[in-house]
């Protein structure tokens, strides 16, 4: 569509992904616009026309209406190019639900010199006709944590010889619960999750070990440090209580998503202008590598209401397509009369 309209489409070392390129007639900002693009491994169970034909792949996370929002968007925009200050790049982002798609993006250095960052998110919560847009922290920091405890393997019927890993993880899961509650202010906000857990063969064996495993989601950078900290703290020395080791990896996936203070501003001002109705979000704990093009420059993303519906990553979860209109029109808009 992006050929058949006209648009160039620059040439950049992604296996997936594209960016595109619409260059205004009069000088101005240059403005990127993202849109993720990945679906999820689940078996789609609405009924819709348009649904899935993929087997077991789904758009659960609406990512198929961004794409359709930013197609919209930059036709209208190629349309005004008499209008338009400045360059618009459109970045149809891969594996944002893996969080290592906008790295790829910003390791081709497409995104240097650009002066502001758009995005939006589809929001299940949110009427077609909302907005949700909020400055500062809109979704958590998130890290995967794998805790091993190990044990000694013994008889079920002779504890005594052995150094049982399930009883230890049963310890340690509870003990994590208490770095939320007991260690962090309560006005902070943060979650440790344990996911899953992987021990033991059968009824009559005390195993070698116990694998668990979770995520840790944080909104600022000493909370994220002090969690990891405490949950290592955690595990070792419960393990080391029964004598027993726990070995500990954590790994950071993508920041706290950030929005610029200004740019909510004006995305409201916009989205006002627009006969959209703006609304604060409250934040979620949910991730989006989105961040990761925050830490580089001005960013926002703002919550396209879709209608409400069941969650994101919901095999039932349907998106209104009246929804994409309404986008393209704003974020058109956001970007033809951007400024700063
Ligand atoms: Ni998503």
């Amino acid at each position: 569509m992006l050929t058949e309209e006209g648009i160039e489409i620059l040439d950049l070392p992604l296996k997936t992904g594209l960016v595109a390129r619409i260059t205004g007639a009069k000088p101005g900002k240059k403005i990127a616009f993202r849109t993720d693009m990945d679906a999820l491994p689940l078996e789609e169970k609405t009924n819709l026309p348009y649904k899935s034909k993929k087997k077991g792949k789904m758009h659960a996370c609406g990512h198929d209406i961004h794409i359709s929002v930013s197609l919209e968007t930059a036709r209208l925009l190629n349309q005004k190019k008499s209008e338009l200050c400045g360059e618009v790049l459109f970045v149809f982002q891969p594996s944002e639900e893996n969080g290592k798609g906008a790295l790829e993006i910003l390791k081709t250095g497409v995104l240097d010199g650009i002066d502001a960052i758009f995005s939006l998110h589809s929001s299940p919560l949110l009427e077609v006709g909302q907005v949700g847009i909020k400055e500062g922290a809109i979704t958590a920091a998130v890290d995967l944590f794998k805790i091993k405890i190990h044990g000694k393997g013994s008889h079920g019927a002779e504890p005594q010889n052995g150094r049982d890993p399930i009883a230890a993880s049963a310890a340690v899961i509870s003990s994590l619960q208490t770095i939320v509650s007991r260690n962090l202010n309560p006005t902070d906000q943060a979650l440790v999750s344990v996911t899953h857990i992987q021990g033991g063969s059968n009824w009559n064996i005390i195993p070698e070990e116990v694998l668990l495993e979770g995520t840790i989601r944080t909104t600022n950078p000493e909370t994220r440090a002090f969690v990891s900290r405490r949950l290592t703290e955690i595990a070792e020395n419960t393990a080391a209580a029964f004598e027993e080791e726990a070995s500990v990896e954590i790994e950071n996936a993508p920041p706290c998503t950030k929005n610029d203070r200004e740019l909510a501003g004006y995305a409201w001002e916009v989205a006002q202008k627009c006969g959209l109705e703006p609304i604060r979000p409250e934040i979620t704990m949910i991730g989006e590598d989105f961040a990761y093009y925050q830490e580089k420059l001005p960013g926002i993303m703002v919550w396209l209401g879709v209608g409400k519906t069941k969650t994101l990553h919901n095999p039932e979860f349907s998106a209104n397509p009246r929804a994409i209109d309404v986008g393209a029109r704003y974020f058109s808009e956001m970007i033809l009369c951007f400024k700063r």
